[in-house]
């Protein structure tokens, strides 16, 4: 069985195919666990530091509640809840926290924060969200997609449409890559991966089979697919003024009916990392539509609340994909079995 005790979890790329799929497996059993109330806590005693210098309601909630129902206890430091990167440096941070926590969990922009809290801490560290990574999100979304096919991972075809520049855009087609799928980032070239990734995703195309293309054209990008999957157009930490430039280069972008019909597969299914904006039920989306006329960006309301749609599947399965890496992680290999005993 594969032991990933003491990992930190950062990034995709530092993962094997087969580590990747095994996080995905315990999900998927600490999901029918608790799902059958049979679930077995395996972390009681351990204590989680989860620090946000982003919102977030999945993230921080699933890492509250997998800690909880695995017998964890967590502490939520927010963005002015703690000295970092304001009056104490993330090595000294790490340092810290890793003599009082047993995993640290964190949020932030930089990637290399995150690297040096792994670095320093002597405990797992878990990336959280940072502008170049999602990859608890991408544990998530491949146990959706499991959820929802009957084909093997090697014969999915998974369109992403938007801005993929990102850390959705980057961690799809890494992920993609790893597992052998079938993985088109659809989106203006100036919205592509940045190159050093595109080149890591076909260094791993080479060994997993994936087929790995990047395309402005809509309908060849999403042609077969059976998933199609977007995110916000505009990210945490990037300025309302770049709206404008969003809007123009992406509208051709926007996940329609058009979208999925051009996909040729009537049960295609309609992913989103969440949140969206799909219709005027939040404050930035009453704002938009003053200031450019629009009721829907990335995703239309119609595609958003269709039966294609598996967002909330989507959504539920951040619990038991980050209760799998804190198990995984954390509970040390006592019997290696992640649920029963
Ligand atoms: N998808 C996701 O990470 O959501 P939150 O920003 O709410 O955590
Ligand atoms: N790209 C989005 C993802 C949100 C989960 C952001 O960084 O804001």
């Amino acid at each position: 069985a594969t032991d990933l005790t003491g990992r930190s979890f950062l990034r995709e790329l530092d993962f094997t195919a087969e580590e990747f799929r095994s996080l995905v497996a315990l999900a998927a059993e600490l999901k029918a666990a608790k799902k059958a109330g049979t679930e077995v806590q395996r972390l009681r005693g351990r204590n989680i530091a989860l620090i946000f210098e982003k919102t977030s309601t999945r993230t921080r909630c699933a890492f509250e509640v997998a800690a909880a129902d695995q017998g964890a206890s967590t502490t939520y430091l927010d963005p002015s809840g703690s000295q970092m990167g304001h009056k104490e440096s993330a090595k000294d941070t790490a340092r810290v926290l890793g003599r009082m926590f047993d995993g640290i969990e964190y949020r932030g922009d930089s990637q290399a924060t995150v690297e040096e809290l792994a670095a320093h801490a002597g405990v797992p560290v878990f990336n959280g969200l940072t502008d170049d990574w999602h990859p608890t999100q991408m544990l998530a979304d491949v146990l959706t997609v499991v959820e929802h096919t009957a084909k093997p991972l090697e014969r999915i075809v998974f369109a992403y449409l938007g801005d993929a520049r990102f850390n959705m855009g980057n961690s799809y087609l890494i992920t993609g890559a790893l597992l052998g799928m079938d993985i088109r980032i659809v989106a203006p070239r100036a919205y592509w991966p940045a190159q050093h990734i595109v080149d890591e995703a076909r260094r791993l195309a080479g060994r997993s089979g994936a087929r790995i293309t990047l395309t402005e054209e809509v309908h060849v990008g999403v042609r077969d697919a059976d998933f199609v999957a977007t995110d916000v157009w505009v990210s945490m930490g990037e300025p309302k003024s770049v709206w404008d430039e969003r809007i123009a280069a992406l509208a051709p972008y926007a996940v329609t009916s058009e979208v999925l019909a051009a996909t040729g597969n009537p049960d295609v299914v309609f992913l989103h990392c969440l949140p969206a904006f799909h219709d005027l039920g939040t404050e930035v989306g009453r704002q938009i539509h003053e200031s450019h006329g629009l009721t829907s960006l990335e995703v239309t309301d119609e595609v958003f609340e269709s039966p294609h749609s598996a967002v909330f599947d989507q959504a539920e399965n951040r619990l038991h994909t980050i209760k799998a890496v804190l198990v995984a992680t954390l509970a040390g290999p006592a019997d290696g079995a992640g649920v029963s005993g």
